[in-house]
C-alpha cells in the first residue's frame, strides 16, 4: 500500500501572513516556494518571532530559525545541535535509513568527508577547469539562437549532469540517470515526479544496484580520483553497508546537482530582471565572481538545513528542548535586513557579498562550494564572449519544494553578439 501523500495547503499562497496569529505560521509549505510567496512569511518571522515554534505541520512540530546571526549560532554549535538522523525537515523513513556523512556528527562525519573531499580540492579543480570550459562552450554553441528554449533543461541540467558524471567517472552516455536519481531523491510526493515514498524507494534501489556494479569495478582496480573509487578504497568507507553507500551517493549526487543547476538558472533570471547590473557585468568581467556570490545569496539553492537539539538550550530567548527539530532557514538568513542592506535587491557589487550563508557554516559547510563557483564563473565568461543578451521571454516555473529552491523551466531567447 502507498504511504499517504503529505497534504500541504495550496490556498496558503493567497493568505497574507500578517493576518494570521504568529503561532499559526507554518513556512514549510512547498506551495509557498513554488509560487514565490515565501518571503513575506519569513520577514514576519524575522521581525516578530525569529526563533519560532510551529506545533503542527505536515513534517511534525519544528522550530524555525530565521535571522542570520541565530543561524550561524546553530550551524556552528555541533555539540548542541546534531545533524543526525537527517538534515531536511522531512524525517528519514525508519525502515529505509540512508546514512550519509552530511547527516552524521563527529567523528564519523570528519573521517568520511576527508575521504572524498580531495575529489573537489584545489588540485582537482585546476585539472577540471579546461574540461568544464570545453563542455560549457559545446553546450552554449549547440543552443538554438533566436528560438525560445528551456534554459534549465538545455544548459543548467546538461552542464551540471556532465560535471557530476566526471566526478563519479560515471558512464557518460547514461548520465541522465544521475539527473533522474537526483530529482527523485528530493521530490515532494504528489507534486510532480513521484506519487509516493514507495516510488521514490524503487528509484533509489535502481540507483544502488547500478552503483554497486561500479563499486565492484573500482574496488578491484587501483585507487583513482573519483568519488566511487575514493569510497571503495577509503579506510573509513570501504566496509560500509549498502544503505550507507547509497546515502553517501545521494548526498554527492544531490549536493553537486540541484544546487549548481539552480544557480545557473537564477543568474540568467537575475541579470535579465536587473539590466543595470547586467550592463555593469558586460562592461567589466572582473565582476563575475561577485555576481556569482550575489546570485547564490539571492537564490539560496538549498532553502534550509535542519538539526536536532541534543540538550535543552536557549536560543533567541526561547527554550528549545532536547530532541526538538530545529530548522535553519538559509533562505531567510540571506534576506536578513540586519545583515544585508536592501536584501531583496540583486547587487553584484554588494560589499559583503561573500558573507552569504547559502553554503552553510561550521563542519558541514559545503564541500563543493569552490567547484560550484568555478562552473558559474566559466559559464558567464563564455556567455559574455558570445551573446549580447540572454533574454527571459516567459515566467519561470519554480520547484515545489521546501528544500531545493530551484526552477524546472526558464524560457530563454539568445541575442548573439553583433
Ligand atoms: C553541504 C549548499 C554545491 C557537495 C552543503 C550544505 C549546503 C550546501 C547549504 C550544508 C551546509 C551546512 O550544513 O552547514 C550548496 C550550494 C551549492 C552547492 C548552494 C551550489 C551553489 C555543491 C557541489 C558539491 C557539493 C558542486 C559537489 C559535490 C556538498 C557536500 C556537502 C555539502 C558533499 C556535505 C558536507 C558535509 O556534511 O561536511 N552544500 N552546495 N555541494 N555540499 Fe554543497
Amino acid at each position: 500500500m502507498n504511504a499517504p501523500i503529505p497534504e500541504h495547503d495550496p490556498a496558503q499562497v493567497d493568505v497574507d501572513p500578517y493576518s494570521l496569529p504568529l503561532e499559526a505560521l507554518d513556512v514549510a509549505n512547498p506551495h509557498l516556494f513554488a509560487a514565490d510567496r515565501h518571503e513575506a512569511w519569513f520577514r514576519r518571522l524575522r521581525d516578530e518571532a525569529p526563533v519560532h515554534y510551529c506545533a503542527t505541520s505536515v513534517f511534525g512540530p519544528y522550530w524555525s530559525v530565521t535571522r542570520y546571526e541565530d543561524i550561524m549560532q546553530v550551524d556552528t554549535a555541533h555539540n548542541t545541535f546534531s545533524s543526525e538522523p537527517a538534515i531536511t525537515i522531512r524525517d528519514a523513513e525508519e525502515d529505509f535509513p540512508l546514512p550519509m556523512f552530511i547527516a552524521m556528527d563527529r567523528p564519523r562525519h570528519d573521517e568520511q568527508r576527508a575521504t572524498v573531499s580531495p575529489a573537489v580540492g584545489a588540485q582537482a579543480l585546476a585539472g577540471f577547469e579546461p574540461i568544464i570550459r570545453k563542455r560549457t562552450i559545446d553546450v552554449l554553441e549547440s543552443l538554438p539562437v533566436g528560438d525560445t528554449f528551456n534554459w534549465v533543461e538545455r544548459v543548467s541540467i546538461e552542464l551540471t549532469t556532465r560535471m557530476l558524471a566526471t566526478l563519479f567517472d560515471f558512464p557518460f552516455e547514461e548520465r541522465r540517470k544521475l539527473t533522474l536519481w537526483s530529482d527523485v531523491a528530493v521530490a515532494t510526493p504528489g507534486m510532480g515526479l513521484i506519487n509516493s515514498e514507495e516510488e521514490r524507494r524503487a528509484h533509489m534501489l535502481d540507483c544502488l544496484l547500478y552503483f554497486q556494479g561500479l563499486w565492484e569495478e573500482r574496488a578491484s582496480a587501483p585507487e583513482k580520483n573519483d568519488f566511487i573509487s575514493m569510497l571503495a578504497h577509503g579506510e573509513s568507507t570501504r566496509d560500509m553497508p549498502a544503505e550507507e553507500y547509497l546515502g553517501n551517493l545521494l548526498l554527492l549526487i544531490v549536493g553537486g546537482n540541484d544546487t549548481t543547476r539552480s544557480t545557473m538558472s537564477a543568474s540568467v533570471l537575475c541579470l535579465h530582471d536587473n539590466p543595470g547590473e547586467f550592463a555593469k557585468l558586460s562592461a567589466d568581467q572582473a565582476l563575475i565572481p561577485s555576481m556569482v556570490s550575489e546570485t547564490i545569496r539571492w537564490q539560496t539553492p538549498l532553502a534550509h538545513m535542519r538539526r536536532r537539539a541534543k540538550v535543552d538550550t536557549e536560543l533567541g530567548g526561547q527554550t528549545i528542548r532536547a530532541g526538538d527539530k530545529v530548522v535553519m532557514w538559509y533562505v531567510s538568513g540571506n534576506r536578513d535586513e540586519r545583515m544585508f542592506d536592501d536584501p531583496g535587491a540583486f547587487r553584484i557589487e554588494r560589499e559583503n557579498v561573500r558573507k552569504h550563508i547559502a553554503f552553510g557554516f561550521g563542519i558541514h559547510r559545503c564541500m563543493g562550494n569552490r567547484l560550484a563557483e568555478l562552473q558559474l564563473r566559466i559559464l558567464w565568461e563564455e556567455i559574455l564572449a558570445r551573446f549580447e543578451r540572454v533574454e527571459v521571454v516567459g515566467p519561470p516555473v519554480r520547484t515545489p519544494s521546501v528544500f531545493v529552491k530551484g526552477y524546472t523551466e526558464l524560457p530563454i531567447r539568445l541575442v548573439p553578439r553583433g
